[in-house]
């Protein structure tokens, strides 16, 4: 099956990598780190959340970060909303595209937003409106799409089920996560077929985390069902604070060399998008969780 001519690469690494990490990390080394990686050309760069500081402390400088950065057309700083008080935190701070973020399984969508599925949709409908209201776009969150770390596996039909809720929410576009990392590239493939007979293709991204090494491989699956969205963190920062276990999203080192080996247009430079991983990893003191950012640099 044919490959995507180009794909929209979206940075996660600033929120989904950062709400991780177990010190906060000062605004200004985030809104740095962010700096660099949209003059490595990535033009999608969640910067934050307006989540309850109780349940997640190192969001909670999301308003500093937004003020700080630099505004460009066609740079676009998505952060992630749970609610009306999210939402109207990330208005006053300048906002202009938050995110929505459910789940498949009803467990993980407990432990994240401390409440059901069907509940999480109907909290989402006035955030949503409101957005409109305010000229926000907006984005969908599907967490736990191939898997959920209390439930086991997931059937695709929930998976769809919500997206398509999220998309008529007024979401342009539905993330799947697969929040622990667990799927494989069949049932990736079949994951994409499923919801895409509810939600357009064209209106899917994908979101894998690596725990067992998968990403890559689920990555190209779903190019080849034809995705063209991709999100992934620079450095392979990250993991989820209700998902124990869980390692980092995909390496946007990797996910890049992948796209540029295949011949597929990203618009992102590997250097300087390397060079961003080798600053947030020399901050946090480990090395990159990028084999591409570590081969780069091995080179000499
Ligand atoms: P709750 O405790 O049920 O909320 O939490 P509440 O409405 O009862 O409020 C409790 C307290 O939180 C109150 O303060 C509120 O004011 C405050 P108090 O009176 O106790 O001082 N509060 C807030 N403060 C700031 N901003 C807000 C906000 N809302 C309430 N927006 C809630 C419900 C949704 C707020 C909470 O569960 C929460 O914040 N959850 C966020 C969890 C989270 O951020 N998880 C990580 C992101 S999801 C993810 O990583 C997966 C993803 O990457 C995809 C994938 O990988 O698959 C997206
Ligand atoms: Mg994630």
């Amino acid at each position: 099956m044919g490959l995507p001519e180009a794909v929209r690469m979206v940075e996660v690494g600033p929120r989904d990598g950062l709400q991780n990490e177990p010190g906060v990390v000062p605004a200004s080394v985030t809104i740095d780190l962010i700096e660099r990686l949209a003059d490595a050309g990535l033009s999608t760069i969640e910067a934050g959340a307006f989540v309850s500081p109780k349940w997640v402390p190192g969001m909670a400088d999301s308003a500093e970060v937004l003020a700080g950065l630099p505004r460009r057309e066609g740079l676009r700083f998505p952060v992630l909303v749970p609610n009306l008080k999210g939402l109207e935190a990330a208005i006053a701070a300048g906002a202009e595209e938050i995110a929505i973020f459910g789940a498949a399984s009803e467990s993980f969508s407990q432990r994240n937003i401390n409440c059901s599925i069907a509940e999480s949709l109907e909290r989402f409908r006035p955030v949503a409106a409101r957005a409109g209201e305010a000229g926000l776009r907006l984005r969908g969150y599907v967490s736990c799409v191939l898997g959920c770390p209390y439930e086991g596996a997931v059937d695709p039909a929930k998976v769809a089920k919500v997206s398509r809720a999220l998309a008529e929410l007024g979401c342009y576009e539905i993330s799947l996560g697969d929040t622990i990392g667990v799927g494989t590239p069949g049932k990736a493939r079949l994951l994409v077929e499923a919801v895409a007979e509810d939600v357009p293709l064209a209106r899917l991204a994908v979101h894998f985390h690596d725990t067992y090494g998968q990403a890559l491989a689920n990555i190209l699956a779903c190019l080849e069902e034809g995705v063209a969205t991709v999100d992934s963190s620079v450095a392979g920062l990250g993991g989820c604070p209700y998902a124990k276990g869980a390692t980092g999203n995909v390496a946007s080192e990797d996910v890049l060399y992948m796209m540029n080996g295949l011949g597929i247009e990203t618009g992102v430079d590997i250097e300087k998008l390397s060079a961003a991983g080798d600053f947030i990893s020399a901050y946090l003191g480990r090395p990159s969780g990028s084999k591409v950012a570590r081969a780069l640099a091995g080179r000499g």
